[in-house]
């Protein structure tokens, strides 16, 4: 197992047998689009103010197959829902954000794009985005999309995983090429323009940037990333894994767009920002929390009321983190990573005040279950689950202790996670392509 065990030869016959009776075509024509889901170690909450962050995709996510149509129509069916999106190439996109906001919109948007009535919502923001910036798009798609069962709303950027997934599409049957620069701007559009989420880059930069075994960090301001290897994974090829990424879900689904903490957090750094950068005569620059020094903060937090500086607190406290986690894992001290995504998750709860009781019951079981390095909630926090860096020899009686203590203290909402899915055990993925 590894990052080339998803997708297997029989998840892409599958898709690719659809997709060949959906158009007519040979299966041998099908491309597939693999677009894996991400996690975020350290720098949780600050991509939308500028900061550092820290990325790694898993290996599962979203699977797109699909033929050029031949013409400008595009047909969609999903694996996970009914109906059919269909639409042409040729008409104009406009933002969904005016429907979702006064909710004649059923989107439930960024956080779950694959529900009833919402999914269609994406290939749509993808060739937005496109036309948006000039591309030439000529050609629909005829495509069967599908994600990992059971992961869908569960802070694992299913959303950024699907629009990524039909940006990759769209310009694969319209033989443009585009770089991952591009196409993470094209995705936050998407995000941002079309579906009105104030969120940040972090999401399909790790999609599109990732590298099997690397840890990705990304600077939400330059834009500059780089792939950081660990010594300790370079052993992974001789004795099998010794790391494992582990997820635990609460059993929670609450979509982000639908769910005002996360824009209305946005609006509160950017309310801190404003603050300090005013204190400190630079009023001109973007009301964003990286364009205030630390000195800065430091000279000014006073000013800010208690809310406002728990958020810039946050941001400070976590771009340092960031710095040293990326110092840790370069040197192999998974202890110290470890350490290091626990006081980010810490700090989610404290100073960002994101998350709720069950995300954090559950972060706190991680805490104690043994051979975890470190853990925290995943995604924006406000759903979803709980992640964990956990030793590959412990990773099995981790999950076990996990099962038996959370229904302890949410026996409704464990009650609700269907199967044996409370826990997965997963391995570092690769980057978002198309086969
Ligand atoms: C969501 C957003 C990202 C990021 C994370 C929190 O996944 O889409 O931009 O802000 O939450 O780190």
């Amino acid at each position: 197992m590894g990052a080339m065990s998803w997708p297997s030869e029989s998840e892409l016959n599958t898709i690719r047998t659809k997709v060949a009776e959906m158009s007519g075509k040979d299966m041998k024509e099908v491309r597939v689009v693999v677009s894996p889901y991400r996690i975020c170690p350290l720098g949780a909450h600050i991509d939308h103010q500028g900061g550092i962050v820290s990325a790694m995709t898993i290996n599962t996510g979203i699977l797109l197959g699909f033929v050029p149509s031949d013409d400008s129509q595009v047909v969609i069916q999903s694996g996970q829902f009914e109906g059919e999106v269909r639409f042409s190439v040729d008409e104009e996109q406009l933002p969904r954000i005016a429907s979702i906001l006064n909710g004649s919109d059923q989107v439930k948007g960024a956080s779950s794009p694959l529900r009833q009535g919402s999914w269609g919502h994406y290939p749509r923001g993808a060739l937005y985005a496109l036309q948006k910036r000039g591309n030439q798009i000529k050609q629909g798609i005829i495509g069967f999309i599908c994600g990992a069962e059971g992961l869908d709303s569960s802070g694992l950027s299913s959303s950024a995983a699907v629009g990524v997934a039909y940006l990759l599409a769209f310009e694969s049957a319209n033989n443009l090429i585009i770089s991952p620069t591009d196409n993470i701007e094209y995705d936050r559009l998407i995000e941002n323009e079309y579906l009105g989420l104030k969120n940040g880059i972090l999401d399909q930069s790790a999609i599109l940037l990732s590298s099997y075994g690397c840890l990705t960090c990304m600077n939400c301001k330059t834009k500059e990333h780089r792939l950081i290897r660990s010594p300790e994974r370079d052993h992974y090829s001789k004795k099998e894994k010794e790391l494992k990424i582990l997820l635990a879900f609460s059993g929670l689904k609450q979509a982000l767009i639908t769910n005002p903490g996360y824009n209305s957090r946005v609006a509160e750094c950017q309310e801190a920002a404003k603050i300090l950068l005013q204190a400190s005569g630079n009023e001109g620059l973007e009301p964003l929390l990286s364009n205030v020094e630390l000195e800065v903060y430091e000279e000014h937090k006073g000013d800010l009321d208690p809310n406002l500086a728990r958020r810039a607190e946050h941001y400070f406290s976590e771009n340092s983190r960031v710095i040293k986690g990326l110092e840790a894992w370069a040197s192999g001290n998974m202890e110290d990573f470890g350490k290091l995504i626990s006081a980010s998750g810490l700090s989610s709860i404290q100073n960002y005040e994101s998350g709720c009781e069950p995300l954090i019951q559950l972060y706190e079981i991680l805490l104690k279950a043994p051979g975890v390095y470190g853990a925290r909630f995943s995604g924006a926090g406000f759903r979803g689950c709980c992640i964990a860096f956990v030793d590959a020899d412990r990773a099995l009686d981790a999950a076990t202790f996990i099962k038996e203590e959370y229904p302890k203290l949410q026996p409704e909402l464990a009650s609700q996670i269907y199967g044996d899915g409370m826990v997965r055990i997963c391995d570092a993925g690769d980057c978002a392509r198309v086969i």
